[in-house]
C-alpha cells in the first residue's frame, strides 16, 4: 500500500520541481542543514473547480483508495473557495489539502470561460492516479486568462498550470538541525529565497497549534494559445506544528493562515 502512495507523491513531486527550481533548491538547502537525512513532507495542496467530475471528491478519490481519511473541512468565502483535507493514519505520511472553486459564484463571463476549458477535458482521465500531476487539458488564451485573473487569482492560475501539487511543505518539526520556524525563515531570506509577507511572514501562532510560512512561487513561462507570458507557478511551504492538550501535536489547518498562504501565487 506505501509503495503506491510513495509512488504518487514521486511524481507529484517530479512534476511541481519542473516548475518550481526554488523548491529544488530550498530542499538541497535545508537537507544539507538536516545533516543529509531526508525532509518529511507535512502536506501538499492541490487545487481544483467544484464542478462534478472534477471536484475535491473526485481527486480525493484517489487518497481514499490508498487509506487516507476525509479529516478536515475549511470555508474561504471571500476567495469563493471550499478546501479538505485528507490524513492517512499513517502520522508519517503526507496530509493532502484539497480546495475546489465555487465556479457558480463567478460572474457569467468567468463562468463561460472556465465551461469553456472543461469541455475539452476527458473525464475519463480523472481516475488514473497521475491526472493529479496532469496539468492542464485544455487550451486557453492570455485575454481569458487576464480576464479570470480580474475576478480570481485561484481562477487564473488553475486554468493556467491546471492539476498538479500547488506546493509541498517541510515539517520544521522533524528538522534535526533546527526547532524554530523562524530559524528556518532566517535561513531562506539569508540565502536570497523571497517568503511570502501576506498576513506576516509567520501566520498562525502556538496559541492556534500551527505556525507556517511560504516562499512566493516561481515565475516560470507559460504557453497560451495566443502567447508566452511568465507567471507564478508554485511555491514551497514549511510547517510548525505545536501540540494539542492532549499532548499529541495538531493535524489540521487554519483557515485564516491558509487564507494568506493562497496568495503566495499572487500576480504582481
Ligand atoms: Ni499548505
Amino acid at each position: 500500500m506505501h509503495t503506491h502512495i510513495n509512488e504518487l507523491f514521486t511524481g507529484l513531486w517530479h512534476d511541481y520541481l519542473t516548475i518550481t527550481p526554488s523548491a529544488h533548491k530550498i530542499h538541497t538547502l535545508l537537507k544539507a542543514h538536516n545533516g543529509k537525512a531526508e525532509l518529511v513532507n507535512d502536506h501538499i495542496a492541490l487545487r481544483t473547480f467544484a464542478i462534478p467530475g472534477i471536484a475535491v471528491s473526485d481527486l480525493a478519490l484517489h487518497f481514499i483508495q490508498l487509506g487516507y481519511v476525509k479529516s478536515g473541512e475549511y470555508d474561504f468565502s471571500s476567495k469563493k473557495l471550499n478546501a479538505w483535507h485528507y490524513q492517512h493514519p499513517d502520522p508519517n505520511l503526507p496530509k493532502v489539502f484539497i480546495s475546489e472553486l465555487k465556479v457558480n459564484e463567478l460572474s457569467p463571463v468567468s463562468q463561460a470561460i472556465i465551461s469553456e476549458i472543461i469541455d475539452s477535458m476527458d473525464f475519463n482521465a480523472v481516475a488514473q492516479p497521475d491526472f493529479l500531476y496532469s496539468g492542464t487539458h485544455w487550451q486557453i488564451s492570455e485575454t481569458d486568462y487576464r480576464t479570470l485573473l480580474n475576478e480570481s487569482e485561484y481562477a487564473a492560475w488553475l486554468a493556467a498550470w491546471g492539476f498538479r501539487a500547488n506546493h509541498f511543505t517541510v515539517s520544521v518539526n522533524h528538522l534535526s538541525s533546527m526547532t524554530e520556524l523562524s530559524e528556518v525563515n532566517a535561513l531562506l531570506k539569508a540565502s536570497g529565497f523571497t517568503l511570502n509577507t501576506a498576513g506576516g511572514e509567520i501566520k498562525g501562532d502556538p496559541s492556534v497549534c500551527l505556525a507556517q510560512s511560504s516562499t512566493m512561487a516561481d515565475q516560470m513561462p507559460i504557453k497560451f494559445s495566443d502567447n508566452t507570458v511568465t507567471l507564478p507557478s508554485c511555491f514551497y511551504e514549511f510547517a510548525q506544528r505545536y501540540p494539542l492538550p492532549n499532548g499529541e501535536l495538531y493535524q489540521g489547518f487554519v483557515a485564516a493562515s491558509a487564507d494568506k498562504i493562497f496568495e503566495s501565487t499572487n500576480v504582481n
